[in-house]
């Protein structure tokens, strides 16, 4: 950094602790009493949307649900029209989340509409605010629902997954409300929109490394991910001698400890998140073990070979005990990288809050830009969050921090405006 970051100013400081406010308001809308729980069009997820559009609504945007259950606001530029600059971010959640990871991104796009309503008629674009619906993927195994419906990327086998409760996508959507035949209308074109801004916690410790509070995003990761099953025979634990045993859980126990040297060997990441070990007795040897696995990597090209050496590896491993090992590919999305143009507007943002040469990451975690990418150019702003620790109840960012990036967001948009207007 060139010198001494200064101090915010007490107006940001103000929006900073509303900003928070606002994460704790949604963070009680849960479907579980002891954490926070929010997925893909739950009654949790229709409560998040009302309270997000009355935000809105008194920031003096215009708002609607869209055909995927993703809530919008719009405020008119200059003229109206205009096509749009969309800021935002998710708010649906893991189990047992965190309070930041996607909602500080669309609390943050909320308080920057507010904060340049009163200007609009300065804007050469429309401006946007969009909270996905369903980033994680927590309900139905398929990440990114709701930014591949705005980006028309939608493919209708999604219909058919289901829940944990075997409640499938399409009926899911049938009891929020929506037509699931309408879902071609949350798309979007790329003539009526100029750009995608996403704000989001870092999720890992980079930035906090670095004594950084905001940082830029280079790339984002893109995961592919899988629902395993080794195969093997349940028998008693008693009597069955172990040159009988097909132990399904000793051979992914393997499976999963070679996850992560080969992930390690090639700087990739993979992770094994779910295993459940069947029929679950303890006087029986596992028959059968369903595992999910996630696998990515900076670059596309190193995540397949990690993929490939995994898959080898558990084959050869399983097969030594004789047992079968199954991958069924749930969810798979491109690495993406962000726009160099508006990138510049980010760098420029940061630049303003006293970074003048903010830190460049690239995102191991996968966000919506991802899939908004492919019908506009995105970027995005990281802010730091404490230890790096997310998707976990203790992700954690400070007050200052959160009014930096309030500050370097509502400056990238000040900045890509005042370059546009000079095209004009
Ligand atoms: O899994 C991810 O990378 C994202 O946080 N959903
Ligand atoms: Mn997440
Ligand atoms: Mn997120």
């Amino acid at each position: 950094m060139s010198g001494p970051v200064p101090a915010l100013g007490e107006a940001t400081r103000a929006a900073a602790a509303r900003l928070l406010r606002r994460c704790d308001e949604l963070a009680a809308v849960s479907a579980s009493p002891a954490g926070v729980e929010r997925v893909h069009l739950s009654p949790e997820h229709a409560r998040v949307n009302a309270v997000a559009a009355g935000w809105l609504a008194e920031a003096g945007l215009t708002t609607w649900q869209d055909a995927a259950g993703n809530q919008w606001g719009r405020l008119e530029g200059a003229e109206p029209g205009l096509p749009a600059l969309v800021l935002g971010s998710h708010l649906d959640t893991v189990p047992d989340a965190g309070r930041y990871d996607g909602i500080l991104g669309v609390v943050t796009a909320v308080e920057v509409a507010a904060r340049l309503a009163p200007h609009r008629a300065a804007l050469p674009f429309a401006l946007e605010v969009v909270a996905f619906g369903d980033e994680e993927g927590t309900r139905f195994g398929t990440a990114l629902l709701g930014s591949r419906a705005v980006a028309g990327t939608w493919l209708d086998a999604w219909w058919d997954a289901q829940d944990a409760a075997g409640t499938t996508l399409r009926q899911a959507a049938l009891d929020f409300g929506l037509d699931p035949a309408r879902i071609g209308e949350a798309a979007r074109r790329p003539e009526e929109l100029v750009g995608y801004l996403e704000l989001h916690i870092e999720q890992g410790p980079q930035l906090e490394a670095a004594d950084r509070a905001l940082g830029v995003v280079t790339s984002i990761a893109g995961a592919r991910r899988f629902a395993g099953r080794v195969v093997g025979e349940a028998r008693h634990a008693g009597g069955t001698p172990y040159a009988k045993r097909r132990d399904a859980l000793v051979g992914a126990s393997q499976v999963v400890l070679a996850v992560e040297r080969l992930a390690v060997e090639t700087g990739g990441i993979a992770t094994v998140g779910r295993l459940q070990a069947h029929p679950g007795g303890v006087n029986v040897v596992p028959g059968l073990v369903e595992f999910s696995l996630d696998v990515r990597a900076e670059h596309d090209a190193t995540r397949d070979d990690l993929l490939a050496r995994i898959e080898e590896h558990a084959r050869a491993s399983c097969a030594a005990r004789g047992l079968a090992v199954e991958l069924h590919e749930t969810h798979s999305a491109p690495g993406v990288a962000c726009d160099a143009d508006l990138s510049a507007s980010v760098v420029a943002g940061i630049a303003a809050t006293g970074d003048e040469d903010p830190l460049r990451i690239w995102s191991r975690a996968g966000h919506d830009a991802m899939a908004v990418a492919a019908v506009t150019p995105v970027a995005m702003v990281f802010v730091r969050c404490a230890d790096g620790i997310s998707h976990h109840p203790a992700e954690s960012v400070t007050l200052d921090d959160v009014g930096r990036g309030l500050d370097a967001l509502e400056a990238a948009v000040r900045d890509l405006a005042r370059r546009r207007s000079a095209e004009v």
